[in-house]
């Protein structure tokens, strides 16, 4: 059969392609060849579209269950390259970032695209700190929790619940609405996260301190006690700075890709950020350095590290805090974090487990299992280590996790919504279902027995005051 060359839409990509920048593709099930334009590595899933069997036939489509190798936006914000274990911010590397700069910096870098000038700082850092009391209401709302609920859970509601104060913010498109609710997210998220951990230890909620630098006001309202005014360890307060300049934004993760997917259909960026709340809820999202945790409690010694490396090759265990879908080299935030360590323990008590995690480290990378397979120390190894020696339970690990994301999330939220190609955001299917039945009257339906429904009842948890 005569091949016939058809050509991608050269007006899609903004330019016409020369042959070089291109992909040419054979439908092997008629014959024709297609020309597909290619910019910036990647073709344009749209152009597939025009490669049909029939006229009415739908056209091609890509499959690419978890977006693995879909880019879905273009982005300026966050640039990560997995094989050389380099994080940069808009061009700044982590590493500059971690040592010169403070984290409301990074979170004004992420999301006006410059670092800022002394007066833009200080006016950024003022309406920051002006703007982290919450509503009276909203600590109410939070008083109607149970008294054990998950901290993640409450910060979720807590996010979602602030969309309602705040009913200005649906006009997405005005700049004076976005840069409130830019303020008021990442000022506010603290105070919800320090209240959701007071709920849970039944202290009475701490109001947020003026005087008192962004992470050193965290710290207080989450330990302040009877003292007039809580002043934290100056080494603590930046440690807890540095972790949250590492945990600010890291491109299209399942959170922010959720930020991004729920703030295309144009809701306000409060709702939009609780989505993003919710994954990060997830266990494989963040969460993993818990589960480091537990993994050195059972490590126990120095001795034993050897016959746990063992169960791990011979695949009993997983060397968790380890690996990473992106990062194939070390991840630049767990050597940051790691530089951090020594001071942190310089300020609170010593925790073995310090000790136990820097032997697994070195044996693990000396040994060709690991090497081999690329698996190096992620942000998780050290992360909980430390939240522990500022006596931070691991039920909060994530919440922690979420205070700096949420300059991320905001960034992103607005770099989407100025996307001139943003549209609301609706992947499609390979639909495997039945088709064309006829509905049949429940008196006429046969079929197993079985009745779907859940399992025997588990017993109930203990209400308060039972
Ligand atoms: N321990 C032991 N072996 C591992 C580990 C690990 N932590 N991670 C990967 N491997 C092995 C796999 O068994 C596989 O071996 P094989 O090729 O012989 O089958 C190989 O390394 C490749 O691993 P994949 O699972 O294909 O890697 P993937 O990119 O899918 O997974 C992940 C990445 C999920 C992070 C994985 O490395 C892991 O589970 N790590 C432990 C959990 C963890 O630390 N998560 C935190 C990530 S950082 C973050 O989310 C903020």
């Amino acid at each position: 059969m005569a091949t016939e060359q058809q050509t991608g839409d050269a007006a899609t990509d903004g330019g016409p392609t020369t042959g070089s920048e291109s992909l040419t593709v054979t439908d092997n099930r008629t014959g024709q060849s297609y020309e597909l334009p290619i910019t910036d590595g990647t073709v344009r899933g749209m152009d597939l579209r025009q490669i049909k069997v029939s006229e009415d036939d739908f056209g091609l489509m890509s499959y690419d269950p978890a977006f693995t190798n879909t880019a879905a936006c273009r982005s300026a914000i966050t640039d990560i390259d997995g094989e050389r274990g380099i994080l940069q911010h808009r061009g700044y590397p982590i590493e500059q970032l971690c040592e010169r700069s403070s984290f409301l910096e990074v979170a004004y870098l992420l999301i006006f695209g410059e670092l800022p000038t002394g007066p833009q700082l200080d006016r950024w850092v003022y309406d920051i700190t002006h703007h982290t009391f919450v509503h009276e209401d909203i600590k109410q709302f939070f008083e109607g929790f149970r008294y054990d609920a998950h901290p993640m859970g409450m910060l979720l509601a807590g996010v979602g619940a602030l969309s309602t104060f705040y009913p200005d913010a649906k006009q997405i498109g005005d700049p004076e609405e976005r840069y409130m609710a830019a303020v008021r997210l990442i000022a506010k998220v603290p105070t919800l996260a320090a209240f959701s951990y007071r709920h849970n230890m039944g202290l009475p909620y701490v109001y947020p301190d003026n005087d008192l630098a962004f992470a050193e006001n965290f710290l207080s309202m989450m330990f302040k006690k009877t003292e007039a005014k809580y002043n934290p360890d100056p080494r603590l307060a930046r440690a807890l700075d540095v972790l949250f300049i590492l945990h600010a934004d890291h491109e299209q993760n399942c959170s922010t890709s959720a930020v991004r997917g729920v703030g295309s259909s144009g809701v306000d960026p409060y709702s939009a950020v609780a989505a993003g709340v919710a994954a990060l809820y997830g266990p494989l999202h963040g969460g993993a350095n818990e589960a480091v945790l537990g993994m050195l409690r059972r490590i126990e010694s120095v001795d034993n590290i050897p016959g746990f490396l063992e169960r791990v090759k011979n695949r009993e265990e997983k060397l968790m805090g380890f690996g990473h879908r992106v990062y194939k080299n070390y991840d630049p935030r767990a050597r940051i974090i790691q530089q951090h360590m020594d001071e942190v323990f310089e300020a609170t008590e010593y925790n073995s487990l310090v000790e136990i995690a820097r032997e697994l480290e070195k044996q693990a990378l000396d040994d060709e299992y690991f090497t081999s397979r690329k698996l190096y120390p992620n942000v998780d190894f050290y992360s909980g280590i430390i939240y522990e020696a500022l006596e931070i339970p691991p039920g909060m690990f994530t919440v922690i996790f979420a205070i700096p994301r949420t300059a991320g999330w905001v960034a992103q939220w607005m770099e989407m919504n100025d996307d001139l190609e943003k549209k609301i955001s609706r992947p499609r299917q390979i639909y495997t279902g039945h088709r064309d039945r006829d509905y049949v009257p429940v008196v006429e339906r046969e079929g197993p027995e079985k009745i779907v429904g859940p399992p025997a009842r588990r017993p109930k948890r203990p209400r308060r005051g039972a």
